[in-house]
């Protein structure tokens, strides 16, 4: 595996990225609601924090304590000593949380390995078509901006979710956020509900990887790979 991957622990999905998400850049993640974003997210930063590592997680959802205490079993404990939640309940609050979250990974004090942004526009959406659309979209761009940077210098893996739109021409769902935030993710992962709990992760974009697809079951314990190895 590249020195320049955190694995997932997935490894359908750390096949497809070419073995894990880059440390170097920021990864985004789209889908509709119950596409598996979440435990994702979960997933990876149970994964990371358990080998010791930080991981800062903005949550603007409420993460699902049932969720991470069912991923992490009895490293509980463990992993909570490297996992700092903020829960911001607006955008502006969020913008403080993610400004927290790179002054800490570039103070350089703890070793960081992961980022979440869980949802990056969660409050974003809310102010769509309102008379603070335009503020709400230049404060999600510095967020984004920020996050890409401290992931460029520190050499940190940063995850973020979107949400999706139906477009009402060809009823295709597309992210939020516009454009500025599918330039600024260098991986883009689409991903789609399947029969039960199978969900597939489309590879839509990457700096260095083909384009493809991969699949996860979701289980009690955790996500776990489907297919080959
Ligand atoms: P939004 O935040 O609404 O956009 O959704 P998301 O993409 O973040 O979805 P999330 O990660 O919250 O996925 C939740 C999905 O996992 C739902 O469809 C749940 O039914 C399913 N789920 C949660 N726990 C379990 C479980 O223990 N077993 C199974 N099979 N499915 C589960
Ligand atoms: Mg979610």
């Amino acid at each position: 595996m590249p020195a320049d991957r955190l694995p997932t622990g997935i490894a359908s999905v750390d096949r497809l990225l070419g073995g894990g998400l880059e440390t170097d850049a920021v990864t985004e993640l789209y889908g509709e609601g119950g596409s598996g974003k979440t435990l994702f997210c979960l997933d990876v930063a149970a994964r990371t924090a358990r080998a010791s590592r930080w991981v800062l997680y903005v949550d603007t959802e409420g993460v699902s304590l049932e969720r991470l205490r069912a991923i992490a079993g009895p490293d509980l404990d463990r992993l909570l000593g490297h996992l700092l939640v903020s829960a911001p309940h607006d955008l502006a609050e969020q913008g403080r949380a993610v400004a927290t979250a790179c002054a800490l990974t570039r103070g350089g004090r703890r070793d960081v390995g992961l980022v979440v942004l869980d949802s990056a526009t969660n409050f974003y959406r809310l102010a769509l078509s309102g008379p603070d659309e335009d503020d709400a979209r230049e404060a999600l761009v510095l967020q984004v901006a920020d996050l890409v940077a401290t992931a460029r210098r520190r050499g940190v893996a940063v995850l973020l979710t979107n949400q999706v739109w139906r477009n009402p021409k060809d009823g295709a769902l597309e992210p939020l956020g516009g454009s500025f935030l599918n330039h600024a993710a260098k991986t883009i992962l689409r991903f789609d509900r399947r029969t039960g709990p199978v969900r597939r992760v489309v590879l839509v974009k990457h700096r260095a990887r083909p384009e493809g697809t991969a699949e996860f079951r979701i289980t009690a314990g955790g996500l776990e790979s489907v297919g080959p190895g």
